[in-house]
């Protein structure tokens, strides 16, 4: 049986938990195969560092050209995250003829073009189903199995941190700051949890799906974002009362040629899937022109999660080197005639809190109206105070004519006290 030989760049997280599978499936896993897999090096930062993981310390090194430059190694995985040196490393593997798996969303975000024409180029593969939904099959599933379809709709939730906090608040009515606090106990937060709860993470792997939906690669730093940090408690209350969820959604959408992009604590009907989407779990929510709705769900982060997408991947190439084929990864320019809008237009939450006396809502919905926003329902939350919490869900408008209006709303201080709170609605 011929061996096939890994050289893993990090032994982190994900790193150990490739390395446990691959020990405890290694029957399942050469049979699929049909070759033997070997780690042949493993390449971390500190080689006296404790791990919590049973392996031959002799594999470790120090030195990434034991890697990169051995020509002995047929795939590199690489685990290391961020930037640098995990991009430099990635390439320096594909120019040395060896096929790459990674979970590097940053890189793969940041790059994805130069990188799968840089593959194209030295007739290798390169794999990233780890980077997005962790152990939940979302990359291959949309350039494989719904490869026949044009994408029409992707809303995601796919940060686990963002998730649990706000499932904390809802559900056990707990502050942001106490729910991030708890994130951090359980492990669903990191120590500085700001890429989670700022959004950066979800906006990452957004553009790795969009690119792979789409064709068409947008920069992280093109899509507009807003995190959770302001939600608060009471707004979750708020939309609850009134039929919606409040979750981080990632969205593209094409709409006639226009593809929107953004990540914004949004709310969602109770009805949809995606309101069922609670804790740590992510889901993606797709519609494809052939098959429809559809809704992948999952444990998004996690070694062994991460592991099992990472060990999918490299299956996948150890199938296409023994059947010599190679698959190309042409879809990052079939899109870009799209154009990128951003966030353009929505349907909109608006909390004000107002004066409770006759005719104040009479005073809003007019000057609302006239910028053009009108308004689909009205909610008082209470009364007998100074100033009262009252929400409109407004139809369909262009932020930027909701903006102009609320801005005028922010005039009328004799009956609106703030403008408390914006959040898009996905209405469906
Ligand atoms: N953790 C998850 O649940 C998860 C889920 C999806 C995707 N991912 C992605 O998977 C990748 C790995 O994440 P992780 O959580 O496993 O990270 P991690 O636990 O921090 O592990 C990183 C590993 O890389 C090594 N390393 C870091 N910088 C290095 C350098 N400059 N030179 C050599 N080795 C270096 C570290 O060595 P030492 O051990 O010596 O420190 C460590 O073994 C990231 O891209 C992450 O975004 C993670």
């Amino acid at each position: 049986m011929d061996i096939i030989r890994i050289g893993l760049l990090g032994l982190g997280n994900v790193g150990s938990g490739v390395m446990n599978i691959l020990r405890q499936n290694i029957n399942k896993i050469r049979e699929y195969a049909g070759v033997h897999i070997e780690i042949e090096k493993v390449l971390v930062r500190d080689i006296n560092k404790p791990r919590d993981i049973v392996f031959d310390e002799q594999l470790l090194t120090t030195n990434p050209q034991d890697i990169l430059d051995n020509p002995d190694i047929d795939i590199v995985v690489e685990l290391i995250g961020g930037i640098e040196p995990a991009f430099s490393y990635i390439k320096q593997a594909m120019v040395n003829g060896k096929h790459v798996v990674t979970a590097n969303k940053a890189v793969i975000a940041t790059y994805c073009k130069e990188l799968f024409e840089l593959a194209d180029k030295n007739n290798v593969e390169i794999r990233f189903e780890g980077s997005v939904g962790g152990g939940i099959p979302l990359i291959d599933t949309i350039t494989n199995k719904l490869a026949g379809n044009q994408i029409d709709e992707l809303v995601g939730i796919i940060n686990g941190t963002t998730n649990y906090i706000l499932s904390r608040m809802s559900r056990e009515g707990m502050s942001f700051e106490a729910a991030l606090k708890k994130a951090q106990q359980k492990g669903y937060a990191e120590a500085d949890p700001s890429s989670d709860i700022e959004g950066q993470d979800a906006i990452y792997k957004l553009a790795i799906l969009a690119a792979i939906s789409f064709g068409l690669h947008v920069s992280p730093q093109d899509i507009p974002c807003e995190g959770i940090t302001r939600i608060s408690e009471h707004e979750i209350r708020y939309a609850e009362e009134i039929g919606y969820a409040v979750k981080l959604l990632a969205t593209a959408r094409n709409r006639d040629g226009k593809l929107e992009i953004h990540v914004h604590p949004s709310l969602i009907p109770n009805h949809h899937p995606l309101a069922a989407v609670h804790d740590e779990f992510n889901a993606l929510f797709i519609k494809g022109n052939a098959v429809g709705e559809l809704m992948l769900y999952g444990k998004g982060a996690g070694s062994m999660p991460t592991g099992s997408a990472v060990i999918g991947d490299i299956l996948d190439i150890i199938k296409m080197m023994r059947q010599s084929a190679k698959t190309g990864s042409s879809f990052v320019s079939n899109g870009e005639k799209l154009k990128v809008v951003g966030e353009e237009s929505g349907s909109y939450y608006i909390r004000l809190q107002v004066v409770d006396k006759p005719g104040v809502l009479g005073i809003i919905t007019t000057t609302l109206g006239k910028h053009d926003i009108s308004i689909a329902s009205v909610a008082q939350q209470g009364m007998g105070q100074e100033l009262v919490p009252v929400i409109f869900i407004t139809h369909e408008v262009e932020r930027e004519k909701l903006d102009r209006g609320l801005d005028e709303i922010r005039k009328l201080s004799h009956v609106v006290g703030e403008v408390a709170c914006i959040l898009r609605v996905e209405s469906y």
